[in-house]
């Protein structure tokens, strides 16, 4: 009984180890038909493992405030959108946040980075509270360049 067990755990390795190799060659010729592979050339930010991980916390939670501002706004709930775009925005706590991550990795960008996503929400809070929907989705998209701006740059 054992044995049997063994052997079709043994049958199951093998089969499933066969099918990544076919996986990953579909994935390598993928790849080179997209100009092949390429170094990772962004600046790493030297941060502690600890603070990469609240950091990257943090990042997921601005890309779930980014959504509940982009629900708010299909809803047109101009009120809702412009509060939660106002919690993103520009504030000592924030300055001295992406401060802290540009002096200890010698990166200043970094806080240029982080600051010009934070006034972008600012913004699209003022068109929020106008009641301009159109130039609040034009923030938004703005918003969403300028997140990227920064992940262009650095990596982990
Ligand atoms: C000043 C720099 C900077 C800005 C601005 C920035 N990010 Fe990031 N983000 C990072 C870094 C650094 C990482 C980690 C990348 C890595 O793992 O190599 C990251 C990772 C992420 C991740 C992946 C998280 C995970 O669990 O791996 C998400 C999602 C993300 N950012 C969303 C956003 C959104 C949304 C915004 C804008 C509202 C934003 N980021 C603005 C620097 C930035």
């Amino acid at each position: 009984m054992k044995r049997t067990f063994t052997v079709l755990l043994l049958a199951g390795v093998f089969a499933a180890g066969a099918s990544n190799a076919a996986d990953h060659s579909a994935i390598h010729e993928k790849m080179m038909k997209m100009g092949g592979p390429k170094p990772d050339d962004r600046v790493e930010l030297k941060l502690p493992d600890p603070m990469k991980v609240m950091q990257k916390r943090m990042m997921r939670q601005h890309l779930n405030t980014v959504s509940e501002i982009a629900a708010a706004l299909g809803a047109n709930d101009m009120e809702k959108a412009a509060s939660i775009a106002r919690g993103l925005g520009w504030t000592p706590e924030e300055d001295e946040r992406c401060k802290a991550v540009s002096e200890l990795t010698g990166e200043p960008d970094f806080l240029s980075f982080g600051k010009a996503v934070h006034v972008t929400a600012d913004e699209l809070a003022a068109s929020a509270e106008a009641g301009d929907r159109d130039r609040a989705l034009m923030d938004l998209s703005r918003l969403v360049k300028n997140c990227n701006a920064c992940h262009e740059k650095f990596r982990h």
